[in-house]
């Protein structure tokens, strides 16, 4: 047998319509395999059948289905023994749902660490499964779509991912503009990417050779300000012990990006102004006039508008500026980005140099698809990120994410909890897993630290983090 490192379907079968993805159940209970069979036939997949562990282990190599629902008991071996078989045989188990009736028990938490795709509890909810496998089969095109958008064309991919139609607009008003010299206002709301579309405007445009000097325009009061983006003559002011290069200077020939534009200064405005028609400029204290050849690309999340009509923004800047506008979308209207998105980032934020990347559960990434993101791309960055130190580098799972911990804590509703006939202990239980995982994203992961802000010792932890489900190491 010919061994594969990792079982990447063949060129054909990626392009073989979902209709025809060939599943194997393996169950020893004749009434399942018989269930999902017709299920599996009904949705026009092809369907293999094996009942018992030895049975997958030969039919597997042979076969080689694209997927594979593992019952997680089977007399003769279990769905661990079976998955460390096909591990040995270098047969990836990335293509493995299991089957179980024991939800996150020890057993499927060991499983998914092994490598495989997911589990569903029996008895099942039909709709359920078929959404998993419908899942699996989406995501393995997504990563398959990833890799070869890498191919083609490295930089842009790992500067920004996303294949809605709104990432696509975005994506043809930066080839519309690139080539040209005008001027770009970028606006969206906080975290969703604006800076990352600066960037790849400038590597698209012709001034790409030249530098890409980014200023923050809240950063310094309006006088040092002045003197950072145009620079001083020594003896200017006090303090100007030397002559300075403004950012404009160290832009010429390249682009100048103006993050939060709508935090300028009115006296600067005008200043700006006259760059933006006559490209030249002064140094502070200095009469001579400096000439630079820059594209200016300019950033705010602020209403740019609202800010003209109440007087703090030049109406006559505004419209220089705003000569092309890139509207960048926020997540929340972009959700099909998000399992792209997520790949992104978990190929980004290893766990270690040394680790492949982590995987995600599918109730995780669930969670991730229903959640707002009021914080857009960088939330979510953030949060698969510390979810992977959560999970140690391992399976991230629902309890793994963080983005609304804090808010869990404060509106946990305990009218609720009692008409749910939650019991103290449930209670008591949630609040501790929240508690603990707030002090593991504190400590950056570490378990000393974490046990020591908690005022507890590290075998109390550990006995907990287990209790919970959360002692999953690589
Ligand atoms: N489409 C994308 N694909 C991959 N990464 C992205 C994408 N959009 C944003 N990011 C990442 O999210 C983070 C925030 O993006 P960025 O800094 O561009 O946002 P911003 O709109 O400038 O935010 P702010 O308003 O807070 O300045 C960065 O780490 C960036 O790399
Ligand atoms: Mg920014």
């Amino acid at each position: 047998m010919v061994a594969r490192a990792e079982r990447q379907p063949r060129e054909t079968e990626s392009d073989r319509p979902i209709a025809t993805k060939r599943i194997l159940i393996a169950d020893d209970d004749a009434a399942i395999r018989g269930t999902l069979v017709e299920l599996l036939q009904g949705e026009g997949y092809d369907t293999l059948e094996a009942k018992s562990g030895s049975e997958v282990l030969r039919i597997v190599p042979v076969d080689e289905p694209d997927l594979l629902l593992i019952d997680l008991r089977m007399p003769d071996q279990d769905g661990i023994q079976i998955l460390k078989r096909l591990s040995a045989q270098d047969i990836g188990v990335g293509n493995v749902i299991l089957m179980t009736a024991y939800g996150t028990s020890s057993t499927t938490i060991e499983a998914m660490h092994l490598g495989a795709y997911d589990y569903i509890t029996k008895p099942f909810d039909v709709d359920r499964v078929l959404f998993t496998i419908r899942r699996y089969f989406e995501r393995q095109q997504l990563a398959q779509e990833l890799v070869r958008s890498k191919q083609e064309n490295k930089t842009l991919s790992e500067r920004i991912v996303g294949n809605t139609p709104q990432m696509q607009d975005v994506y043809k008003m930066i080839g519309k503009v690139a080539a040209s010299d005008a001027n770009v206002l970028i606006i969206g709301e906080t975290g969703a990417g604006k800076e990352s579309v600066a960037e790849m405007l400038h590597e698209y445009s012709s001034y790409s050779k030249g530098p890409l000097v980014k200023v923050n325009l809240t950063a310094l009061p309006a006088t040092l300000m002045e003197s950072e983006l145009f620079g001083h003559e020594k003896g200017s002011f006090t303090g100007a012990d030397r002559q300075r290069i403004g950012r404009f200077e160290m832009a010429h020939k390249g682009t100048i990006f103006l993050d939060e534009i709508g935090d300028m200064a009115l006296t600067l405005q005008a200043k700006l102004l006259r760059v933006l028609q006559e490209r030249e400029f002064e140094r502070v204290g200095s009469s001579q006039s400096i000439k630079v050849d820059v594209r200016v690309v300019a950033a705010t999340n602020k209403d740019l508008r609202a800010e003209v009509e109440t007087g703090r923004f030049r109406e006559d800047l505004y419209h220089r500026l705003a000569v092309i506008t890139i509207h960048v979308p926020p997540l929340r209207e972009r959700k099909d980005d998000i399992p792209l998105l997520v790949e992104h980032f978990l190929q980004k934020h290893r766990f270690s140099d040394a680790s492949a990347p982590a995987r995600i559960s599918e109730e995780a990434l669930q969670r991730l698809l229903t959640y707002d993101w009021p914080g857009n791309v960088r939330e979510l960055e953030h949060t698969v990120e510390r979810a992977v130190v959560l999970a140690q580098g391992g399976v991230i799972t629902a309890d793994h994410l963080a983005m609304d911990v804090d808010r869990e804590i404060a509106i946990i509703d305990l009218n609720q909890q009692l008409t749910d006939g939650k019991t103290l202990d449930d209670v008591l239980a949630a609040t501790e897993l929240r508690y603990i995982q707030r002090a593991l994203l504190r400590s950056d992961g570490n378990r000393h630290a974490a046990a020591k802000l908690l005022g507890t010792d590290i075998a109390t932890l550990e006995k907990k983090l287990a209790e919970h489900g959360l002692d999953g190491r690589v």
